[in-house]
Formats: C-alpha cells, sequence, structure tokens
C-alpha cells in the first residue's frame, strides 16, 4: 500500500545496500519518498533502485564511503544539485565488533567509532545546509548502547555515543526546526546479525532469541519506527531514542 506521507518529500538513507538500510529506503518509498540510496557496493544500490522502481516509487542510488570525506562531499553536492533541499537524513550505516575486549586492538576500535561514530556526525555537518524548518534526522543507536553487552564493548560504547551525539544535535539545532532522534533496535536478522550470531554456539543463540519475547526483529518492523520518527507526525519529537526490540530490554 503506498501513502503519501512522504510525498514531494526527499529522504537520505545511509547503508541502504543491506539490512535495516534497505528496509527503511523500501518503507520510505512505499510512503511517496524520494530516497537517495546511500552505501559502499553500488551493484546492490541499483537492484534496490530497480526494486523500488518497480514498486512504483522513485530511488537515486549514489554510492559513498561515509568515512571518506571527498566520498561524503561529491554525495551532498549530487544531492543538492538534484534535490535541493532534503526532509530526512537516515544515518544508518554501520558495523559491529563483535570481540572480547582482552583481543580487541585498538586499530579495529578506531575503525568502528570511524563508521559509527565520526561518519554520523560528519555526514550529518555536511548535510546540515539541505535541512531546513521541519526536517529530520534519525540515528541508528542500538539496545547494546542503553544495557551494555559482553563481548560487544566497543560497538556498545559506540552506540552509546550515537545517543548522546543524538540528544546533543537535537538541542543543539532545535532553534532552526530540525528534529534529531535515534532508534535503539535489539537482534534484527541481517547480514550482520548473521555475522554476530555465527560467533556463538547454537545453545547461546537459542537463549538470546529467547531473550526476546517477540523474536527477532525484521529490518521492517525497525523501518516503521524511523518513518514515523522522521514524519510530520513525530513533529513534537526531538532528542529520542525509540527503543525496537521485541521486549528485550523489559524481559
Ligand atoms: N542488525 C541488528 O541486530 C542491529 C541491532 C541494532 C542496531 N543495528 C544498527 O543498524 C544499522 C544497520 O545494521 P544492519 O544489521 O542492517 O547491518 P548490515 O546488514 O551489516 O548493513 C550495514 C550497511 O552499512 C553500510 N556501510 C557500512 N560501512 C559503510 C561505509 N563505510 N560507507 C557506506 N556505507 C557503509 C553497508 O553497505 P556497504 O557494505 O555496501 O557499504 C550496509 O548497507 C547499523 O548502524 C547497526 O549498528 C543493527
Amino acid at each position: 500500500m503506498k501513502s503519501e506521507q512522504y510525498a514531494g518529500k526527499a529522504a537520505v538513507v545511509t547503508g541502504a545496500s543491506a539490512g535495516i538500510g534497505e528496509g527503511i529506503a523500501l518503507e520510505l518509498a512505499r510512503r511517496g519518498a524520494d530516497v537517495i540510496l546511500v552505501a559502499r557496493r553500488s551493484e546492490l544500490l541499483g537492484q534496490l533502485a530497480r526494486r523500488i522502481e518497480s514498486e512504483g516509487g522513485r530511488a537515486t542510488p549514489v554510492p559513498c564511503d561515509v568515512t571518506d570525506e571527498a566520498s561524503i562531499k561529491a554525495l551532498v553536492r549530487q544531492v543538492r544539485q538534484q534535490f535541493g533541499k532534503i526532509h530526512l537524513l537516515v544515518n544508518n550505516a554501520g558495523k559491529e565488533l563483535a570481540k572480547p575486549l582482552q583481543v580487541t586492538k585498538s586499530q579495529d576500535v578506531r575503525e568502528l567509532l570511524e563508521v559509527n561514530v565520526v561518519a554520523v556526525a560528519e555526514v550529518t555537518r555536511r548535510f546540515l545546509a539541505l535541512l531546513s524548518k521541519g526536517s529530520a534526522v534519525v540515528n541508528l543507536a542500538s539496545a547494546a548502547g542503553i544495557t551494555g553487552a559482553a563481548g560487544l564493548s566497543a560497538y556498545a560504547a559506540s552506540k552509546g555515543a550515537v545517543i548522546a551525539l543524538t540528544k546533543s544535535l537535537a538541542k543543539e539545532l532545535a532553534g532552526r526546526g530540525i528534529r534529531v532522534n535515534s532508534v535503539a533496535p535489539a537482534m534484527v536478522r541481517t547480514e550482520m546479525a548473521e555475522r554476530m550470531l555465527g560467533k556463538l554456539t547454537p545453545e547461546q543463540a537459542a537463549e538470546l532469541e529467547a531473550a526476546h519475547p517477540l523474536g527477532f526483529g525484521t529490518p521492517a518492523d525497525v523501518a516503521s519506527g524511523v518513518a514515523f520518527l522522521g514524519s510530520d507526525e513525530a513533529a513534537w519529537i526531538t532528542g529520542h531514542t525509540l527503543v525496537i526490540d521485541g521486549g528485550f530490554l523489559s524481559a
């Protein structure tokens, strides 16, 4: 079903080539947005754009590495030329680091923070000129960033930083009428989740799934929360972290 909630509005989704980002892009397109698909794997972006167009939506793939300054600048330039302003920026691109701290190298932590934190700040900063009153930013945090998680300390720290960044930017940008929120999913079945689950024994994986009263989530479960926070229906919500977790944190 196609709604017109985002009709005439452009939305940038980073990490749109797979998993949750792909789900967010599909949901926004189904709600009428012009979606700008951002990630490094251009073939996957092209496939998703064709799928969105086959459903009657509009999508523009823009290959970009969000850790590369020149790549971000080229992305923002293209979006400015093609769309002028954007209504929504979704900072979804991210990576995991599933290792106990004692076997984690500092270089691994730096590379993780570069994608999960520095790129969120940098992509947002570069898009500020294209955001105006009524527009929104939604960042992908994680339940791990709220509770912490054994074996995921650096990842949890990076997502805790996303929550703090979200709250701070919400205060900084409120005067311009720009809202900034985040979502904090628990385990959602994606390539990333499969890599993390692959490090567990079958018993540990079953235990983790049982800790989610509604089971593991899907990208679509997260996408509807992101679409809500980015829409005018959330006009008085900023600085918030929406937990989307199948009951994980309350279990
Ligand atoms: N899955 C979960 O259980 C879960 C739970 C909580 C939070 N999250 C968060 O949700 C977000 C999406 O996770 P996911 O599970 O969908 O992960 P995923 O399946 O591994 O997909 C990650 C996406 O990020 C993109 N990406 C990574 N590095 C990039 C870079 N340097 N430049 C541009 N794009 C980059 C990847 O595209 P390319 O490889 O094509 O560049 C891909 O599209 C992440 O921020 C993650 O931390 C996930």
